[in-house]
């Protein structure tokens, strides 16, 4: 065995289990359930599950596979074209995937990704064969150090029958010390989590595991892949600049601080850029509790402006992937990993009292919102840690651009096509046009704001003329439902939402 790695196998018996991924592969039968790491490409188990790809093509098979959240690799890609899996849970953000469960060719669970790992603990869904996790290092008293995510690795080595280790020569041995590994317990039985401040160390170095369960270790050599999340634009720079304004606001009432409070901010190239406005804002000393941690996160850390960051996953694009690995001393005491379960908490949400921005598809004019289903029937990725923190967060905000598709669809709609966010869990709509605060307002009142401050002024007169009818009819929450979902058919139909006489007025 080569020196190094030699060094990453602390526990003395292990260092005689390695084998390769094919090995591992073979291990594997139809109809088993598969629990790998990864959460939004970081940290995902890459070898394994490509040697199985590769064996299902000589024998076919078909597999139940849970996750932390999406994978890198293209592995869900690559499965998904494989027609290996039967069942996934709880998050994918991968196209081809995304058709082959529209297709319904598999099924898919769209769960909130706290929940996942209670599921597991409870033994309600079905049990783990294979926890197949990528680690850094394993330690002398057989410690499983994770790479750049933790996920729900943790309940999938604790649960499964047998573990497999991707102990991974390419991610930097220096990752040890990023993670924070906390088991909750049955519910229940458990106490509180003693987690009080963003960067509480309340847990262990690495994932307990019991030696006797390691099947093998396979030795593998491959980066993450990078995030494909847009640069900043005009339309998400002006949502940015809305965020601060609305936040200053909140300064000026007295009820925030400029050190705001910790932050959540949620998946994808708007969530991603609206970090990027908090750079030249005056806020400081800023902390963050939240999810993925993308690219923005780490400028705001070398800028100063973010004073800590816990998380459960490093998602971060090529260049930054560079830099921050050749760094990663630069981040130690900044920046910890902790499971999905204890990033997303209900618990430490509501006691921290976060400000969580998340992305929607779209919302209504009430202040429902789909973040997740095209249309109302397609999915697009999945709800995520969206939810988890929107219930629970001191501030609930979504952003979105006011319009889709060239300006053919609009994001703010008279009723959504799927609610993942009710109109009770959400405080503040941010689109390029400003923002709607929703706090205090009954229904009939949220509407004008939401159309006159967010909507993009083309869909104004429409959405302005659909709300006038709806009071017509009455109700608290006042709705032509025979009209609600005209416009998600009209797209259907037409391509486009809008009503020939307000295109025929626009022009
Ligand atoms: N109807 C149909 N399609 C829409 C739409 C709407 N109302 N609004 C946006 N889209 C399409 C866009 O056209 C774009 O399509 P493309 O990929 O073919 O170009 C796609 O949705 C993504 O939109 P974009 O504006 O680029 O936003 P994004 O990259 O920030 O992603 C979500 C937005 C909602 C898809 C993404 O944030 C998500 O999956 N969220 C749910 C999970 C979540 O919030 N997790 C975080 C928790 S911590």
């Amino acid at each position: 065995m080569e020196p190094c790695i030699f060094e990453r196998i602390g526990h003395r018996a292990l260092r005689e289990r390695i084998v390769t991924a094919e090995t591992a592969a073979s291990w594997i039968n139809d109809g088993m359930t598969l629990g790998l790491s990864g959460f939004t490409r970081a940290g995902d188990a890459k070898a394994v599950p490509t040697a199985l790809i590769e064996r299902a093509k000589q024998q076919p098979l078909k597999v139940d596979v849970y996750t932390g959240a999406s994978l890198g690799s293209d592995i869900d890609k690559l499965m998904a074209e494989a027609g290996i899996i039967h069942k996934r849970l709880p998050f994918q953000a991968d196209a081809t995937m995304r058709r082959k469960i529209n297709e319904r060719e598999l099924l898919f669970i769209d769960q909130h990704l706290s929940h996942t790992a209670e599921l597991v603990r409870s033994d309600a869904l079905k049990p783990i064969d294979y926890a197949i996790v990528e680690a850094v290092s394993i330690t002398e008293d057989g410690l499983i150090i994770p790479t750049t995510s933790v996920g729900n690795s943790s309940i999938f080595v604790e649960k499964a029958r047998q573990v497999i280790i991707e102990l991974n020569m390419a991610q930097p041995k220096a990752l040890y010390g990023f993670h924070d590994i906390y088991e909750v317990g049955k519910q229940g039985e458990r106490s509180p989590i003693p987690l009080t401040k963003v960067d509480d160390r309340i847990g262990m170095i690495g994932i307990p595991v019991d030696i006797d369960k390691i099947a093998g270790i396979v030795i593998t050599n491959q980066m993450d892949s990078p995030s494909t999340i847009a640069p900043p634009d005009e339309e998400t720079s002006a949502i940015a600049n809305h965020l601060i304004d609305f936040l200053r606001k909140e300064v000026a009432a007295g009820r925030l601080t400029e050190r705001l409070a910790p932050i959540q901010a949620g998946i994808g190239s708007v969530a991603n850029a609206v970090l990027y406005g908090l750079l030249d804002s005056e806020f400081y000393d800023l902390e963050v509790y939240s999810e993925v941690l993308q690219d923005s996160m780490f400028d705001l850390i070398d800028a100063g402006k973010v004073r800590f960051a816990s998380g459960c996953s490093m998602t971060l694009s090529e260049s930054k992937m560079k830099q921050v690995y050749t760094n990663l001393d630069a981040y130690r005491g900044k920046l910890i990993l902790r499971p999905q379960e204890i990033s997303n908490h209900p618990e430490i949400i509501r006691r921290l009292g976060l400000i969580s921005i998340n992305t929607a598809l779209e919302a209504d004019i009430y202040g429902n919102v789909n973040s997740t289903h095209v249309r109302g029937t397609h999915m697009m990725n999945g709800i995520g840690g969206s939810g988890d923190f929107a219930r629970h967060a001191r501030l609930t905000i979504f952003v979105t651009k006011s319009s889709a598709e060239h300006g053919a669809i609009s994001s703010i709609v008279p009723f959504v096509s799927h609610v993942d966010h009710t109109e009770h869990d959400v405080d503040v709509i941010i689109t390029e046009y400003g923002y709607a605060d929703l706090r205090g307002l009954a229904p009939v009142e949220r509407a004008p704001l939401i159309i006159e401050h967010c909507a993009h002024p083309d869909y104004r007169p429409q959405l302005r003329d659909y709300f006038a009818e709806a009071l017509d009819r009455g109700g608290h929450t006042p709705h032509v439902l025979e009209k609600a979902l005209l416009w998600h058919i009209r797209y259907e139909q037409h391509g486009t939402m809008r009503e020939e006489k307000y295109e025929l007025q626009r022009q």
